[in-house]
C-alpha cells in the first residue's frame, strides 16, 4: 500500500473513526433503465437529472440519475445481454447494486476500508467535466451489493445534466435508512462487517420474540455510523411454523440483498395520498389495529380517521412517534419495496408496529402461495 495513502487514511480517521456525510445515490439494476426511472419518476416523484448512454459516449449501458430534494437513485440498465448487469438482472431480477455513502475523502476511505479488510469493488478513480468532480470508489458488502464511497464538488460528472419538466414531488425529503435482508446465521458476521469496516455501532436489536406473529420470525439489528446520518438495519430469518418474509426474500432475489428503504417526508399523510392517486399501492393495515395504536398513543393529537383510511402505522419511543406506511412490491418478484417515514422526534423503527405490519406482509405473502 502507498505510505502516502496510509498517512491519509490515518488523518482521514483521526477525529472520526469512519467519516461520512450521508447516503449517496442508490443505484438500481434493472431491465430497462428507461422504463424504470419514467415509474420512479410518475410514482414517487423523482426527477430525471441526468443521463449517460450512448448519447454521451457510453456504448454499454443506459444510466438516469433521479432526484428528490436529498433522495438520490441511479437507475441503469445494459445495452447487450452478454454484460455483467444483464447477469445480474437475470439472477436477481431489478434490485439495489449500490447502496452509496457520501464520504468527505473517497481515496481516504478506500484505503481505510481495504485496511480493516473490506474487498475493493472499485479502486478510487476520478471523474471530470465542466460540472462537477467526484472521486468515487467502492467496495464490496452483502450479496452481490456494493457500498459506493462518493467524494463529489458540484454535480455529477457521470451524467449529462437534464432539466425535468415532468415530475412532480410527493414530498419526499432524504433516505431514512436502507434495510438488508441477510441469510440464515449470518447476521452477527454482517454486524461485525460494519463494526470493523465502518466503525458503525449497534442502535437497537430486536430479538425472534420481539418480531414473531403466530407463524413467522425475524431477527433485526439496527448498525449507524457517521454520527447517526446513516442507518442500516439488517434482517435475518428466524425459525417459525412457516416460512418468513426474509426466507421468501432471500428465494428470489437468490442472494442477501436491500430489502427497503425508508424515504422521509414531513408530512407522511400528503405523501401517502398523494402516491395512492398515482398507482402506488400501500401495505393495508386492519381496522383492529387502530383502536391499541390509539391508546398507546393517547399523549398525541393524531387524525385517527384519516390515518386508518391511509393505512398509516404510528408508534413512539422516549423522543417523540413516528409515522410509517409501506409499499406493496414495484416489481414483479417479492424482494425491495418502500418505506414512507414522518418522524416527528421518535428515532427508532417502528416496533410497536412489526407484529401488526408483519401479519399484513403475511396476507400478502399468502396471497403469492410463499408462505
Ligand atoms: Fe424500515
Amino acid at each position: 500500500m502507498d505510505f502516502d495513502l496510509t498517512l491519509r487514511a490515518k488523518e482521514f480517521a483521526s477525529k472520526d473513526p469512519f467519516p461520512m456525510k450521508g447516503f449517496g445515490p442508490m443505484e438500481w439494476w434493472v431491465g430497462n433503465a428507461f422504463m424504470a426511472a419514467q415509474a420512479f419518476r410518475s410514482l414517487l416523484g423523482m426527477e430525471i437529472v441526468g443521463y449517460s448512454g450512448p448519447e454521451t459516449g457510453v456504448r454499454d449501458r443506459a444510466s438516469y440519475l433521479m432526484r428528490q430534494d436529498q433522495v438520490q437513485f441511479i437507475v441503469t440498465a445494459a445495452l447487450d445481454g452478454d454484460h455483467e448487469i444483464a447477469d445480474h438482472v437475470k439472477l436477481h431480477g431489478p434490485g439495489v447494486k449500490d447502496v452509496g455513502f457520501l464520504v468527505p475523502d473517497a481515496t481516504a476511505a478506500f484505503e481505510l476500508a481495504v485496511e480493516r479488510g473490506a474487498t475493493p469493488h472499485l479502486q478510487p478513480m476520478v471523474v471530470e467535466n465542466d460540472t462537477g468532480r467526484m472521486v468515487i470508489s467502492g467496495i464490496k458488502a452483502y450479496g452481490d451489493t456494493v457500498h459506493s464511497l462518493i467524494e463529489l464538488e458540484g454535480v455529477d460528472p457521470r451524467f449529462e445534466p437534464k432539466e425535468d419538466k415532468v415530475a412532480r414531488s410527493t414530498g419526499l425529503h432524504a433516505i431514512d435508512h436502507v434495510v438488508a435482508n441477510v441469510e440464515l446465521g449470518k447476521m452477527n458476521e454482517w454486524v461485525g462487517f460494519y463494526e470493523k469496516i465502518f466503525s458503525f455501532t449497534m442502535l437497537k436489536h430486536f430479538d425472534d420474540d420481539a418480531i414473531s406473529t403466530e407463524y413467522t420470525a425475524l431477527m433485526s439489528k439496527v448498525m449507524t455510523g457517521g454520527n447517526g446520518v446513516i442507518k442500516l438495519p439488517i434482517n435475518e430469518p428466524a425459525a417459525g411454523k412457516k416460512k418468513s418474509q426474509i426466507e421468501e426474500y432471500l428465494d428470489y432475489y437468490k442472494t442477501p440483498g436491500v430489502q427497503h428503504m425508508a424515504l422521509s417526508t414531513g408530512d407522511l399523510q400528503t405523501t401517502v395520498a398523494d402516491v395512492h392517486s398515482r398507482g402506488i399501492e400501500t401495505i393495508y393495515v386492519p381496522a383492529t389495529y387502530y383502536p391499541d395504536a390509539k391508546a398507546r398513543l393517547s399523549e398525541y393529537d393524531l387524525d385517527w380517521g384519516r390515518l386508518e383510511e391511509l393505512s398509516i402505522l404510528v408508534d413512539k419511543d422516549d423522543d417523540g412517534y413516528l409515522l410509517q406506511a409501506f409499499t406493496k412490491m414495484l416489481q414483479d418478484r417479492p424482494t425491495v419495496f418502500f418505506e414512507f417515514i414522518e418522524r416527528r422526534g421518535a428515532t427508532g423503527f417502528g416496533v410497536g408496529n412489526f407484529k401488526a405490519l408483519f401479519e399484513s406482509i403475511e396476507r400478502e405473502q399468502e396471497r403469492r402461495g410463499n408462505l
